[in-house]
């Protein structure tokens, strides 16, 4: 029986790249992100595991470019993941910089999951994943638009839950805490954050419950915050 299809964005590194590899054992896995290189050596990953990815190099925040990157496309599984992050005062934030975050963070949310979701709502069968982040409901300095777009996130996130789960199509947002990956700079000892493959293992537990379960929130954070470790 042919698999169903899972589809990542952010899939070239971190996160999204884990979560394509954890979903590919089940999934025959198309993978999105900028950066074809990296993007070709985790199909050469996933297929020497004997699974399925198809890759397309594409910037999400390019509307037409989504749209037509992704017309026809069915796809069972959405992990909304990509995203980016500059921590800055907003007094020193530029205007390429909150834009940017705002693109990539939320407005590609409507790109990427309007291109997939008619689909899911005629057959009747979908689930889409955004990863959120604890900063979607905490404030901190440097946080302006970040936080701002990951509160957003939340937002899209349950409105579109209660929208779509009468057509069985599940939504639900994760919302970690730090990650030990290439988000943000960060020096020193980083062992005290979360990897990539236990927020992978947390999408994986979503999308593996039965159809009449619906987890629509998981938040994680390390266990032990880095002045306690
Ligand atoms: N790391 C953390 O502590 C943490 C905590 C909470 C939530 N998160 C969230 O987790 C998600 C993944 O982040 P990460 O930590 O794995 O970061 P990462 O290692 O920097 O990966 C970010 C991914 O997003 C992709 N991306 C960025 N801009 C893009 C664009 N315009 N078009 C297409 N793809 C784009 C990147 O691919 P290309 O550069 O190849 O395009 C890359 O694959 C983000 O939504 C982030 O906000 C992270």
């Amino acid at each position: 029986m042919a698999k169903e299809t899972a589809l990542v964005t952010g899939a070239s590194r971190g996160i999204g790249r884990a979560t394509a590899l954890r979903l590919s054992a089940a999934y025959d896995i198309v993978a999105v992100a900028r950066s074809e290189s990296e993007l070709k050596s985790l199909k050469g990953e996933i297929e020497i595991g004997g699974g399925v990815c198809r890759t397309i190099a594409l910037d999400i925040a390019d509307e037409k470019a989504v749209t037509a990157a992704l017309r026809g496309l069915e796809v069972d599984v959405l992990v909304n993941n990509a995203g980016v992050a500059t921590m800055k005062p907003f007094l020193e934030l530029t205007s390429a910089e909150w834009h940017n975050m705002v693109n990539v963070n939320f407005n590609a949310l409507y790109y990427v999951t309007h291109a997939l979701i008619h689909g899911m709502v005629e057959r009747k069968r979908g689930f889409i994943v955004t990863i959120g982040s604890l900063a979607g409901r905490n404030s901190f300095v440097g946080g302006s638009c970040y936080s701002a777009t990951k509160h957003a996130v939340n937002g899209f996130s349950e409105s579109l839950m209660l929208e779509v789960r009468d057509a069985n199509v599940r939504v639900a947002v994760v919302m970690p805490g730090s990650v030990e990956t290439s988000l943000t700079p960060s020096s020193g000892d980083q062992s005290w954050k979360m990897t990539s493959n236990q927020i992978a293992d947390a999408v994986w537990y979503l999308i593996s419950q039965p159809d009449s379960v619906l987890v629509s929130r998981i938040e994680m954070r390390p266990s032990k915050a880095p002045r306690h470790r």
